[in-house]
């Protein structure tokens, strides 16, 4: 069976972008692939972050990784900190990359533009995530369009090692899910968990008067009509990627359905229908946010994970010669 690895930032509570960008996405791949689902908690701290509500979001992630369908059976749920190949291995792929190649990277662009004291951790997150997928052999690497130039990276890094010192790497495909979700507040921003402004993201865990006032408050386009086309109407085309699939309906079917209705009848329907996919999610989260199951579910991911990592951390040791023969 072809393996399968993803993460997530617990950087903040998930939001819809993060849901129907990967982890609704996860829930069907799991039936095909051996599958390995990171809490990558190494990478949310390259940001500045507090310790109590990094725990928490930490285990809230764990909660809503299980609440959206994922079967602890098939899918390996674990945290990246507790799994010390990741940083080890990274150390060795930081040492394969290039600072150039590093500062190239638009995440780091964005991230570091205009901010004092940046941290050295912030350059160095593509050989970490690089670390995180080649440690299990991946085969296939299913996320969000925005991270497409990290995996591009990380073959090219797999490829170098091979390349100068042995062929131990996999190199994996990526596999992207679907299309960028955008902010509420600005269709030319992605949607984001870290993002200042509440009202631009729909979280997970928000109660239906929320989501009902941030769908409302969304920003439209000049005219009243519900129509695709990202590059005239890009904050209404946003809102129909996001109906389209919360209600796996195709997005012509969606344009036909509201002709004529203008945008307030559209935007009440998508506070609907979110919520009405959002609520039994999350009456699952609370369910197990609250009990043992989540840290059952964790300590289990990290002894498997911790085994399986073990092989390919040590072949990549053996390869540089960073052990005693
Ligand atoms: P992160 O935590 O930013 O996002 C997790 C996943 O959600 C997707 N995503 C989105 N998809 C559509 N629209 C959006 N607005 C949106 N926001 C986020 C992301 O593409 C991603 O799939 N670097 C990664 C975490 C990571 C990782 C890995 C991923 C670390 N190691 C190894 C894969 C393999 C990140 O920051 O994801």
């Amino acid at each position: 069976m072809k393996k399968i690895f993803s993460g997530i930032q617990p950087s903040g509570t998930l939001t819809i972008g993060n849901y129907l960008g990967a982890m609704k996405h996860f829930v069907d791949l799991q039936h095909d692939y051996e599958c390995m689902f990171c809490i990558v908690d190494q990478h949310a701290i390259t940001v500045p972050q507090d310790p109590d509500e990094l725990r928490d979001h930490k285990r809230k992630l764990a909660a809503l990784y299980m609440a959206v369908g994922l079967d602890v059976n098939k899918s390996t749920i674990f945290i990246q900190s507790e799994v010390p190949a990741h940083a080890q291995l990274a150390w060795m792929m930081q040492c394969v990359s290039y600072i150039g190649e590093l500062e190239r990277m638009t995440q780091f662009k964005d991230k570091s533009e205009g901010k004092n004291g940046v941290s050295a951790g912030l350059l160095t997150y593509p050989p970490l995530m690089a670390a995180d997928i080649l440690l299990y052999g991946t085969d296939i690497v299913p996320v969000g369009d925005d991270q497409r130039q990290h995996l591009e990276l990380t073959r090219t890094l797999a490829d170098r090692f091979n390349r100068q010192y042995a062929d131990i790497f996999t190199l994996p495909e990526t596999k992207i899910l679907g299309r960028r979700i955008m902010s509420l507040q600005n269709p030319e921003k992605k949607m984001s968990k870290s993002d200042a402004n509440t009202k631009g993201f729909i979280s997970m865990l928000d109660d239906e008067k929320t989501i009902t006032k941030k769908i409302k408050s969304a920003v439209t386009d000049s005219d009243q009509d519900v129509r695709f086309d990202v590059e005239n109407k890009p904050a209404i085309s946003n809102l129909l990627t996001i109906y389209s699939l919360l209600s796996t309906q195709e997005v012509s079917s969606i344009e036909k359905e509201y002709e004529g209705k203008g945008y307030g009848a559209f935007k009440s329907d998508l506070a609907e229908l979110t919520v009405s996919v959002l609520t039994p999610i999350q009456k699952r989260f609370y369910e197990l946010y609250e009990s043992d199951e989540v840290d059952n579910v964790l300590d289990a991911g990290s002894d498997t994970a911790n085994k399986q990592a073990r092989t390919l951390l040590q072949k990549a040791e053996e390869a540089m010669g960073l052990h005693r023969t």
